[in-house]
């Protein structure tokens, strides 16, 4: 009777994750989608408490230990969720599904040491572990990794072992040898020699691929967690775990997908650790010399111009900006400026940043437009601000086939009559290379921090 009862409350809540993501996926449905997934969330947690308890010889001990362990995980989650910076959003997903990836690996061997159905089900529950605990151990650690990077508490750009494809290479071949011993012999020591194995590959796997493609890699990790909580779920027998783990797994290789296709990069290549890229890292080359401007300037050139476009990037975020940005806008669009906006797909650290801080500070939808909506109007563009952006920016994307980042398509400012680059300093931006544009005839550096700046030429104006 409990079990059907929550059988039918496991449907319920997974038909609620379908539509939370259909919400999810559309600006004007996307908080619908998220009270769809939380209801979902709700329900499904009741249900699977409402189980154990019933099926434990002391329920009460059962729902105290449940209840402390909610307590102080909840706790920690509120907690991270009330501090966190948009800026630093990312690194926190990182590491929860560095979290997804170790509770799959200790499911596994939990599930391994409590045994499985007997007969050719043995088989069955042996590979489920397998594959659980090899997906958990590569999310785990590729996970840190990608935390680590994007926090800039390690170097983003790509580490280059010599033989990298063939040791990642060796890491499955050996793995499948493991596996083979395992199933044959039911023994722990091929279950713990594959997970030092996983261990590596997840952690060389991330290592190996630059900074420019780790938006990629973060949602590639989200797509691996969803299948290290599928095959949890499997080994758990928990229908609703497979259901929510095969949602999540299959939506993040699919975002994936599509960032890759933004970005023209090969979608096997960035899975496969940046397998088939050679790029050539530390140059240099002289550019020659960059022209500095101040606020009052470029008041004057705003002033005089009849076409501008804002291209934003990581530094608006950071400086948050975004507020005079949007009073600079309207103030333009009182004096009968055409003020627009050109959003890159990666322009931030997360997808839609952008999009999310301009909403915020109340910029109209219909001057905001995607990189290939606007890149054909730039050539007849008075002036181009480009405010904290940078690899999205880069002439080299287009022009370098040597650099970390060739083939990515950028926003060509520099096609524009002016450019003016708001930033601090000449520092590289995420991505770890030189920007030609700042070199440019046509481009002008305002130095400092960018809501500054933005406020100082509102007072200019
Ligand atoms: P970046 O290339 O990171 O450049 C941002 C620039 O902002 C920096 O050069 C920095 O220069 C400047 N800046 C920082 N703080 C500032 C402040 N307070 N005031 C003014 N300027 C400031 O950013 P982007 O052009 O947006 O490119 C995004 C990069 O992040 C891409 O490489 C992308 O692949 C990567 N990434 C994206 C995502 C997603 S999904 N969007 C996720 C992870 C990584 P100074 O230090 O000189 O000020």
């Amino acid at each position: 009777m409990t079990r059907n009862l929550v059988q039918a409350a496991y449907i319920v809540s997974a038909v609620l994750f379908v539509l939370s993501l259909a919400g999810l996926s559309r600006h004007e449905k996307a908080k619908e989608g998220n009270a769809f997934g939380v209801t979902g969330m709700v329900i499904a947690l009741a249900a699977t408490i409402w189980l154990a308890a019933s099926q434990s010889a002391n329920a009460l001990l059962t729902l105290l230990f449940v209840v402390v362990a909610m307590a102080v995980g909840g706790s920690i989650g509120l907690w991270r969720a009330r501090v966190v910076e948009m800026t630093q959003m990312p690194e926190l997903v990182a590491m929860l599904h560095s979290f997804v990836g170790l509770a799959a690996v200790l499911v596994g061997f939990n599930s391994y040491l409590e045994g499985g159905d007997a007969g050719t089900g043995v088989t069955i529950h042996l590979v489920e572990v397998f594959l659980g605990v090899f997906i958990g151990a590569v999310t785990f650690t590729g996970s840190i990794v990608a935390f680590l990077k994007l926090g800039a508490r390690i170097r983003s750009s790509p580490l280059m072992l010599p033989a990298r494809h063939w040791l990642n290479l060796a890491a499955l071949v050996v793995s499948a040898g493991l596996l083979a011993w395992f199933v044959a012999s039911h023994s722990v020591v091929p279950l713990l020699l594959m997970t030092v194995v996983a261990l590596a590959f997840g952690w060389h796997l991330v290592a190996s691929i630059g900074g420019g493609d780790m938006p990629v890699v973060v949602s590639m990790l989200n797509s691996y967690s969803g299948w290290a909580a599928a095959a949890a779920g499997f080994m758990l027998g928990n229908d609703l775990l497979i259901v929510t783990g095969a949602l999540v797994g299959s939506s993040g290789a699919i975002l994936s997908y599509i960032m890759c296709k933004a970005m023209n990069r090969s979608f096997v290549s960035v899975i496969a650790g940046g397998f088939g890229q050679e790029v050539s890292l530390g140059e240099d080359k002289d550019y020659g010399e960059h022209r500095e401007t101040n606020a009052a300037d470029v008041a004057e050139l705003l002033r005089d111009a009849s076409s501008v476009v804002i291209t934003p990037g990581y530094g608006m975020a950071v400086a948050q900006a975004q507020y005079p940005v949007a009073e600079l806008t309207s103030q333009l669009r009182k004096k009968g400026v055409d003020v627009r906006f050109g959003i890159h797909p990666v322009a931030g650290r997360l997808p839609g940043h952008m999009n999310v801080l301009l909403a915020e500070a109340k910029v109209p939808y219909d001057i905001v437009l995607e990189m290939d909506e606007i890149n054909g109007d730039l050539p007849g563009t008075d002036v181009v601000l480009v405010i904290g952006a940078n690899d999205t920016v880069n002439p080299s994307a287009a022009e370098d086939p040597g650099s970390p980042i060739a083939g990515m398509p950028v926003l060509e400012v520099w096609k524009a009559r002016n450019v003016v680059v708001f930033k601090r300093s000449m520092a590289t931006g995420y991505a770890g290379v030189q920007n030609p544009l700042f070199f440019k005839e046509n481009s002008q550096m305002l130095f400092g921090d960018a809501k500054e700046r933005v406020e100082d030429i509102i007072k200019a104006l």
